[in-house]
């Protein structure tokens, strides 16, 4: 069975496994018309637990990454590609992303955001449809068709992998300083889209 309530799954029963997981369906939050939409892989045990995307340690991080580029985390959407949290927190698998590939795309249309952020290798390679080395990667922009429209999507490591290597710091902080400034919220008084000149 499965129910909808505008970008929010209410019911769904798919993925036999994750149904056996879960606590409950977590789905995105933040504005419906939010100019960036930021796209993490599933949820962990806390957002499990919550409710909600990014509240655990990866979450405060990426707050705080945000907040240091005059991004508020209330300003911005964000979702994972899976709603209900995997057995052991394992990657979800294919089949599992693909049911629940019909709820982002929709999700994505009803938000229709300037630019989409994905957060770690599962996210990207998912949307961009082909394998990504996120660590190289990270900070470019690529156009690819999500849902009913063509998207601008920036490829960003996860935070969490920040909390491992430190390296990943710089990674993290200047792909979110691209998408401050790709969504005119680089605080430089200039309050114009880099994305209006595409
Ligand atoms: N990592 C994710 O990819 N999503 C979450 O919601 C939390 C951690």
């Amino acid at each position: 069975m499965e129910n909808m309530d505008g970008p929010r799954v209410t019911e769904c029963e798919r993925c036999p496994a994750l149904v056996e997981s879960r606590s409950r369906i977590v789905n995105g939050t933040g504005p419906e018309d939010a100019d960036l939409l930021i796209v993490g892989e599933a949820p962990g045990e806390q957002e499990d637990r919550e409710g909600e995307p990014f509240v655990g340690r990866s979450g405060s991080e990426l707050d705080e990454k945000l907040r240091e580029h005059a991004i508020p985390r209330e300003e911005v959407r964000i979702t994972n590609c899976v709603r209900c949290r995997p057995p052991e927190n394992r990657d979800p698998t294919k089949e599992e992303l693909e049911n629940c590939r019909g709820y982002l795309e929709r999700e994505v249309d009803i938000v229709d955001p300037d630019l989409i952020m994905t957060v770690g290798k599962v996210p990207t390679e998912h949307l961009l449809e082909r394998d990504v080395a996120v660590t190289k990667e990270a900070g470019t922009v690529e156009e690819r068709r999500i849902g009913e429209t063509s998207r601008r999507v920036l490829i960003s490591v996860h935070p969490a992998a920040m909390l491992y290597d430190r390296s990943q710091e710089e990674t993290l902080d200047a792909t979110i300083g691209e998408a401050a400034s790709l969504i005119g919220a680089d605080g430089n008084g200039n309050d114009q889209s880099r994305l209006d000149s595409f």
